[in-house]
């Protein structure tokens, strides 16, 4: 297996430019010429794999109620995209299987990160990547992703061949980052910007780990990650992003 990741991936999709974690969003970032979108996924009450970032509807949909306790159809009607812009209203949450379809359509890599809702990380992990594993075939193209340790586990488990990420957040890097990657096999550490230092970057790389960084948008500190050999940014701007890394040449 050979790992392709590209230098920018969109989050969420292209999020500055497109409701985040929207069938819209991976248009947006294909239109754009990105190689590969990040995108969210978690069960809904009846185990319906879903790209969704939140816990909760009400950021996105102005409705109140958990994922975890919502059955999809019950999902489905909401406007997912009215919060963003009058004009993209209409738009629906989309199920793991529409994005996929969507992503083939434009030959697009995914970096799928599992987000499950609390209580529920194994689960979330084997039903997605079960359904993932009916779809998608290329594995230069696929990242599974998560900050839960027990969602890797899991996909070590139901799909060993896939390339895993360790993401991790916060203030603090914990000691046992180099503990955790090894145990959960991964091939890249998807890290904050905020915890991210050319020692750090120097440290994975001594791993034979890629380091990719979330999330960036500004162009300044795009070009500081590409001197440091960050070797892939997250950003909701891809296309700013780009025009920083570009500028350096
Ligand atoms: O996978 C990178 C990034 O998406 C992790 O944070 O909260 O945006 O899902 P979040
Ligand atoms: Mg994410």
């Amino acid at each position: 297996m050979a790992l392709k990741i590209p230098k920018i991936i969109g989050h969420r999709g292209a999020a500055a430019y497109a409701p985040e974690n929207t069938l819209e969003g991976i248009r947006t970032a294909a239109d754009m010429g990105i190689k590969w979108v990040e995108l969210d996924v978690k069960l809904t009450k009846d185990q319906v794999p879903i790209i969704f970032h939140d816990e909760d509807l009400e950021r996105i949909t102005g409705s109140s109620g958990l994922i975890a306790q919502t059955n999809y159809e019950d999902l489905r009607d909401l406007d997912v995209g009215l919060w963003f812009g009058d004009s993209f209203s209409g738009l629906h949450i989309p199920t793991l299987e529409e994005a996929v379809d969507v992503l083939l359509e434009h030959n697009l890599g995914l970096n799928l990160e599992i987000k499950p809702c609390p209580g529920r990380e194994k689960e979330t992990a084997e039903v997605a990547l079960d359904v993932l594993s009916q779809i998608w075939d290329d594995h230069d193209k696929l990242l599974i992703s998560s900050f839960q340790h027990v969602s890797l586990e899991a996909a070590l488990d139901v799909a060993r061949d896939w390339a895993r990420g360790l993401l991790i957040g916060g203030d603090e890097l914990p000691e046992n980052w180099r503990e955790l990657a090894d145990y959960l096999d991964v091939k890249t550490i998807n890290i904050g910007s905020r915890l991210i230092t050319p020692d750090l970057v120097a440290d994975i790389h001594d791993l034979d780990l890629q380091c990719l960084v979330y999330t960036v948008n500004d162009p300044e500190e795009a070009r500081m990650f590409q001197d440091w050999a960050v070797d892939a940014l997250f950003s909701d701007a891809p296309d700013v992003i780009e025009d920083g890394l570009a500028s350096i040449h």
